[in-house]
């Protein structure tokens, strides 16, 4: 815009200095030489005007200039200072996604180490990157350079999942939580992050008052010899039927809990016997499912709850309402109680502690929930008050809550038991066991596998399809459990993708390729895909790692399960009509292997394997 104007006012001056050059249009002669001197000060004037337009012009290709281009050039500069003999030395400088780690970065430094080493010179990358940063030329774009470590920095994932409370069931929900949550581990652990399995139990509540309470009502010698608390479930509905009739009972249980709290080794003790009954519970579903996972629950984060209440304080922004402290997050109706009137801290305490903990000790750059939907809106208030308080950043920080619908029986009602009970999850996963060996048994598995055998298929379809079942449909709906839908074997069940699996692992094993014969084949054989059902299964298989980045996204672990029932079909397709071995009709004695097409069976049986693995199933190799 203002160079129009001067570029305006240059060409009305110009004009003006024609004007004055031709004597006709003066009249008189007489002020020829007021009207030069009036010239040269037009003239001097002109000059400056053209020396600014040059100047904002220049200005202006400056703010249009391309920012990675400009980087170009100074690493370029940087590189030619510093090896001025180095022939064309590889330069590149690009945009960084993640911008917890600069804007830019310039790559050269790896490829220069590789450049000297063919070279026969041996320079450590680190020490080019180095000399190329000291030799950075004086410029108008960069703030700061920092080396960064080799290869890509590995982040770290936290995944809070599981999570049942001490001295309650574990349910079908929990259930779900630790599928999912595990399934989630797996997929971040295959990719290569650094992964952190929390368990956030809760173990802290009030509810430890009565039981603590209870027990040394009933088990006075507690501290000497370990009670028989096994039914932890029975136990719990005394205390709480004690605490809500007995006024004196109700009294103690809340000086319990304060004597609890201030971790008096008596109470301590008490309540680690609790602990005790309950986590052997929760080991038995882990076990069976193969879940690991490390225990870190709401006690974990007693001290820590304090100071963040304190933390909150000093920063003004807790607010005092009918004795409560809390506190409102931006854009959020709901505040957080961080403490209650009696002094108590809540779950919202646990979970900003256990969120800071993350962000600051474990140095989570991704932090996971895995919890039914209905906790969404007190995960968004933690999160929204994490960020007021200045945490995180969202831009550099993933934190998010993966929540799932609920559990329904067929009747699609909530899930409970015949007699209206909530199920115990041992009895689910025996109940899933039983089914399994009868489905095995109705097709008669048990006359052609051994014992050994048929355990291992019967586990690896009961847990396997228990899994599968909730990993199949998206995580955002309501689940209807049904043993019989799962145990089909056709249709997207993990039964009929296991049978599938065998299937294929077992076309080279019928062929006597072996393992070592196929990794030479891999290496010699072309696979041309000339055949349009090898053409289909070729561009499932190198949709693999698409699959996997998306789930990375939107953490939605369905997709993975379509993309394995759509291979395995495909696959069928493939095998229905492409020949992979021939066989002489007569004989049935192998005449010829096409190998191209056995190495696609490999790749079809490694994808599958690999995808097994993240969804937590155990294939077994005869079923
Ligand atoms: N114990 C809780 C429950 O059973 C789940 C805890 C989830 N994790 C968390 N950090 N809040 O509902």
């Amino acid at each position: 815009c203002r160079n129009g104007f001067i570029e305006q006012e240059i060409h009305s001056l110009t004009a003006e200095i024609e004007s004055l050059k031709n004597p006709q249009s003066l009249g008189l002669s007489s002020h020829l030489d007021g009207l030069r001197e009036e010239n040269a000060k037009l003239k001097y004037r002109l000059n400056i005007l053209k020396r600014s337009l040059q100047e904002e012009r220049s200005q202006c290709s400056k703010t249009m200039m391309n920012i990675n281009q400009r980087l170009q050039e100074i690493f370029g500069e940087a590189i030619r200072e510093a090896w001025p003999d180095l022939e064309n030395p590889p330069l590149a400088v690009t945009p960084n996604q993640q911008a917890k780690f600069g804007d830019y970065q310039c790559n050269s430094a790896m490829a220069m180490a590789q450049m000297m080493k063919s070279k026969g010179l041996k320079v450590n990358p680190r020490e080019i990157a180095e000399k190329i940063q000291q030799n950075i030329p004086d410029n108008e774009l960069i703030e700061k350079t920092e080396i960064a470590g080799p290869g890509f920095k590995i982040l770290h994932v936290v995944v809070d999942f599981s999570s049942p409370n001490i001295a309650k069931e574990m349910h079908v929900g929990h259930l779900r939580s630790t599928i999912i949550g595990d399934s989630m581990c797996r997929l971040f652990e295959f990719l290569g992050y650094d992964v952190l399995r929390l368990n956030h139990v809760g173990d802290w509540g009030t509810q430890f008052g009565m039981l603590i309470a209870h027990l040394q009502d009933k088990f006075p010698n507690y501290l000497t010899v370990s009670p028989p608390i096994g039914d932890l479930q029975a136990f719990y509905k005394e205390s709480k039927k004690r605490f809500d009739e007995e006024e004196d009972f109700k009294k103690r249980a809340y000086q319990c809990v304060v004597k609890l709290q201030s971790k008096d080794p008596a109470f301590i003790k008490g309540w680690n016997l609790i602990c005790d009954v309950s986590r052997n519970e929760f080991q038995k579903v882990y076990n069976c499912l193969d879940i690991q996972i490390i225990e870190r629950g709401e006690s974990f984060y007693q001290e820590k709850m304090i100071a963040v209440v304190k933390e909150f304080e000093a920063k003004g922004l807790v607010e005092m309402d009918e004795g409560r402290k809390i506190v409102f997050a931006p854009g959020q109706q709901i505040p957080l109680t961080v403490v209650k009137s009696d002094g108590g801290y809540t779950y919202d305490t646990s979970d900003l502690a256990a969120l800071r903990q993350r962000l600051f000790d474990e140095k989570a750059d991704i932090i996971i929930y895995v919890t039914d939907s209905g906790q969404g809106t007190h995960f968004q208030v933690v999160f929204a008050a994490a960020q007021m308080i200045g945490w995180y950043d969202p831009k550099v920080t993933r934190v998010e809550h993966a929540g799932f619908g609920v559990v329904l029986g067929e009747d699609k009602k909530k899930f409970k038991t015949r007699s209206g009970d909530t199920v115990r999850l041992m009895d689910l996963l025996d109940e899933g066991l039983k089914r399994s060996m009868d489905k095995l048994k109705e097709k008669d598995r048990d006359k052609v596998l051994s014992t050994e055998e048929l355990t291992k298929a019967q586990h690896s379809v009961a847990f396997g399809c228990i899994k599968y079942a909730d990993l199949s449909h998206n995580r955002i709906n309501d689940y209807v459990f049904s043993f019989d839908k799962m145990l089909d074997d056709r249709g997207n069940t993990a039964a009929y993708l296991l049978y599938a699996f065998t299937r294929i692992r077992s076309i080279a094993r019928l062929a006597n390729i072996d393992e070592v014969a196929l990794r030479k084949a891999a290496e010699t054989t072309d696979v041309l895909l000339q055949h349009d059902k090898e053409w289909k299964l070729g561009k499932c298989l190198i949709r693999f790692p698409e699959i996997l980045q998306k789930i990375l996204d939107d953490l939605l672990l369905h997709t993975l399960c379509d993309y394995l029932y759509e291979l395995a079909t495909t696959f069928t397709e493939f095998y229905d009509s492409c020949y992979c071995i021939e066989k002489d009709r007569q004989t049935g004695e192998v005449v010829k292997v096409n190998m191209w097409r056995m190495l696609l069976c490999d790749a079809t049986a490694a994808i599958m394997a690999k995808g097994f693995d993240i969804l937590g199933i155990n294939p077994v190799s005869r079923m």
